[in-house]
């Protein structure tokens, strides 16, 4: 398997350009089963969680072929609406976002339940619990969720979290229902705008989207788009936490500043200098940094998925940081790692506290999952000797190109076969 081989690399300096949004794309071609005509979608990352999407799309019966610019086009005549393999569901949790397409489309949907993952639970208690108050019959059994409508129903949805997944599920459902939805409480992520300005384009009456309440007002059906998706930010964020913990100076591009803010505002607190233009930000952050508390919450407070790359610079930062993670329930898995490596870390329930201004030490540590094998990188470059990190599938997940990103800029990093 292959591994990324890291040595010390300090003051790392250059520009590094954001590819498309993961967590954009994902919901995106999922919501191209909404019509029946080609949808092209741009900038979509070549990684292997959107490789796993396009595999299940084609599973569905859509046609799905690449074009330039990062482009996949998807055309789905007529989807058929099973899909009760567990293997192609646990690969890939986004998968169970083209249940709101397919019930919408079909009347119908065969799903394998997703099961829990390492960060979490997980469940979709609140996708389900929104698809039935729009009068879908949901039947669970032997790890298979079955769902069935004639054909499904405004209605008024509270959902009692902020769920990003539901909160799209339940927007691509409504797209096509009779009459009006409301989602109360509605995640209100950058991603979800992104979902509903293509759904919109197709032809879709959604209002609100950005806000805790959406409207959708269902229409009788949508025709295929073109579309480019957003700048992935935590991409972006996590090449912030990259100049931060070498005490470089980079050129991130390509991004969204506004999108950045909850990660940016953090790392100006910790003593980094951010500037920021039309589309990139300059992170310099050459001072040496203080420690900063964070929590994570929904959007736009500070994301989860940047909470284990920001605790590897809080690592090296002066004093004592309390992180505290409020998303999912198990997200710490990069500690134990961090701790091989030299860190002060001690966790209780869902904080850790760190004891900054250690010196991190190369070790051979494992990435347990995209945003913990990240948050290794970030470590590897600031530790002393070579840091080797294994189980590198889960950093390709959501990365595309690290290491020769980080080459560029200076980084001594090696991927092994
Ligand atoms: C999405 C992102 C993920 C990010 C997360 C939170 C994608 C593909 N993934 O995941 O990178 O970390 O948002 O910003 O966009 N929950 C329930 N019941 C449900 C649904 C969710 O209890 O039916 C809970 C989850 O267990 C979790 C919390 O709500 O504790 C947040 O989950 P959610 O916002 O749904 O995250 P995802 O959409 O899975």
């Amino acid at each position: 398997m292959p591994k990324f081989i890291v040595s010390n690399s300090m003051h790392l300096e250059g520009s590094v350009s954001i590819g498309g949004s993961k967590n954009s794309a994902l919901p995106i071609l999922a919501a191209t089963l909404l019509a029946s005509g080609n949808s092209t979608i741009y900038e979509v990352p070549d990684l292997s969680d959107i490789q796993n999407m396009t595999s299940l799309l084609s599973c569905l019966g859509a046609s799905v072929t690449k074009t330039d610019n990062k482009g996949i086009t998807v055309c789905c005549k007529k989807p058929l609406p099973d899909v009760s393999s567990y293997e192609l569901v646990s690969k890939l949790r986004a998968s169970f976002l083209v249940t709101g397409p397919l019930l919408a489309r079909c009347g119908r949907v065969k799903i394998s339940m997703p099961g829990g993952c390492k960060i979490g639970s997980r469940p979709v208690d609140l996708h389900l619990k929104g698809l039935q108050a729009m009068g879908a019959k949901i039947t669970q059994g032997h790890g298979i969720i079955e769902a069935r409508c004639k054909k499904l129903t405004g209605t008024k949805i509270y959902l009692d979290f902020p769920s990003v997944g539901a909160t799209e599920n339940l927007i691509m459902a409504a797209s096509l229902a009779d009459g009006q939805t409301i989602i109360e409480n509605a995640a209100v992520e950058p991603e979800i705008v992104d979902l509903t300005n293509f759904i919109n384009l197709m032809g879709g009456k959604i209002v609100g989207a950005g806000t805790g309440t959406i409207k959708i007002t269902g229409v009788e059906e949508l025709s295929g788009q073109t579309h480019t998706v957003i700048p992935d930010r935590i991409e972006a964020g996590t090449y912030a936490a990259v100049a931060a913990i070498t005490k470089g100076k980079i050129r991130i591009e390509n991004v969204i500043p506004d999108h950045l803010k909850p990660i940016t505002a953090k790392m100006r607190e910790a003593g980094v200098t951010v500037t920021e233009g039309d589309n990139y930000i300059i992170v310099d952050a050459t001072e040496k940094p203080k420690a900063t508390d964070i929590k994570t919450l929904p959007y736009p407070g500070f994301p989860t998925d940047m909470q284990a790359p920001y605790s590897s610079f809080m690592t090296v930062a002066e004093r004592t940081s309390v992180i505290i993670e409020t998303i999912f329930e198990n997200r710490f898995l990069h500690v134990p790692e961090l701790v091989r490596m030299g860190a002060h870390v001690k966790i209780e329930g869902r904080t850790a506290v760190i004891e900054g201004s250690k010196k991190l030490t190369g070790a051979q540590v494992k990435a347990t999952d995209l945003r913990a094998g990240a948050a290794l990188v970030l470590a590897a470059l600031a530790a002393d000797g070579d840091t080797e990190i294994s189980e590198i599938e889960h950093i390709e997940r959501g990365y595309c190109n690290m290491d020769k990103k980080l080459t560029s800029l200076g980084a001594n990093i090696t991927r092994t076969e």
